[in-house]
């Protein structure tokens, strides 16, 4: 069993997997990456953020992020674009700006309308009718349900997420808008905040398609009622999307923590599988060879389904339960 050909058996529109532009000179790796009944999308982890595509005011560069839309594209796996306004990974011009209120929505204007136009017409199947998936928005909150304080809050409040969501609709009017979270896998504050984020941006007639729930979770610690969550938010009108599922360990990894990341593999894309609106799944990259986990918490790692040797392990099989 492949996963692509497991999550559309089961009715999802895909299974896929974030990557990054250094990984793809490893033929070892892009042999399994490129196999669209293994993975049926891609997310790049970085080379469609801010810092990467608008390193200097008004100066756009797309090498790196077309080398993934490309793959994709040739590969006959759906893109979604990640991410268009986002605290981390800014260029310095835009965080140290100082700029008004009216400049800084017209810089946010001018680079949500001109990545996503860029990418306009990308397929997201091979068939048509089906939705293009640009994510364009990450993480608006604070672990508290408050609005994080960054450079986009400060000046303009939340006034920013409307103004990156038209400029992206403008730009190309057939993608799918979608908000990026990490904290509202559960019934909470933050999940709490984010419907009621979502409520205001409808009642003001702002077009938000999707919330994606990241999904960033730890062996043996999975919270419950991931299934009601994502079915309060279906039951606002916008459709759910898993986007950067890893589930990592305490490193030694051992056969019993191996065995509980199946079981919790299998939890996350059950919950998926019981709700319609919850569209598909991304993994935060399928090896561990190239997870970002070890790199931003010391001593953990071990979270995608796949070895640092490309071997599979029993999460593979958890997943492919799930459905
Ligand atoms: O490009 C530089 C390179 O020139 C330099 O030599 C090297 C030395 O550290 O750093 C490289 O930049 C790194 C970049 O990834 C590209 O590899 C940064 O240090 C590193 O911090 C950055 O990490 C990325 C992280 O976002 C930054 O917040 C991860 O790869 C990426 O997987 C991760 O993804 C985020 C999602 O976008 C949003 N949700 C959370 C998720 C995990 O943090």
């Amino acid at each position: 069993a492949k996963l692509n050909t497991v999550a559309k058996m089961s009715g999802k529109k895909y299974f896929g997997t974030a990557t990054d532009n250094p990984e793809l000179d490893d033929t070892a790796y892009t042999a399994i990456l490129n196999d669209n009944r293994q993975f049926g999308q891609l997310t790049p982890a970085n080379s469609m953020k801010w810092d990467a595509t608008e390193p200097a005011r008004g100066t756009f560069t797309f090498t790196e992020g077309d080398q993934i839309a490309n793959l994709a594209k040739s590969n006959g796996q759906l893109l979604r674009g990640h991410n268009c306004v986002w605290h981390n990974q800014l260029p310095s011009w835009v965080t140290s700006g100082n700029f008004d209120a009216p400049t800084l929505q017209s810089i946010i204007t001018t680079h949500c309308s001109t990545v996503v136009g860029h990418y306009k017409g990308q397929p997201i199947t091979t068939r048509v009718n089906i939705v293009s998936l640009m994510s364009h928005h990450a993480e608006p909150f604070n672990d508290d349900g408050t609005f994080q304080t960054d450079v986009f809050f400060e000046t303009l409040n939340t006034s920013y997420i409307t103004t990156a969501l038209n400029a992206a609709k403008a730009a190309d009017p057939s993608t799918k808008l979608y908000i990026n979270e990490f904290n509202i896998e559960f019934e909470g504050t933050d999940s709490t905040a984010m419907q009621n984020l979502i409520k205001s941006l409808k009642s003001a007639g702002t077009q938000i398609d999707g919330i994606g729930m990241q999904f960033h979770m730890i062996v043996g610690e999975l919270p419950g009622g991931l299934a009601s969550n994502m079915q309060a938010f279906a039951s606002l009108g916008v459709e759910v999307a898993i986007t950067e599922l890893d589930i990592r360990m305490t490193l030694p990894a051992t056969a019993a923590l191996y065995e509980q990341q199946k079981a919790d593999y299998q939890t996350v894309i059950s919950a998926c599988q019981s709700v319609s609106e919850c569209i598909g799944i991304t993994i935060w990259d399928w090896t561990d060879e190239f997870s970002w986990i070890p790199g931003t918490f010391a001593g953990q790692g071990a979270a995608c389904p796949w070895d640092a040797t490309f071997l599979r392990k029993p999460a593979f099989d958890g997943i492919v339960a799930g459905f």
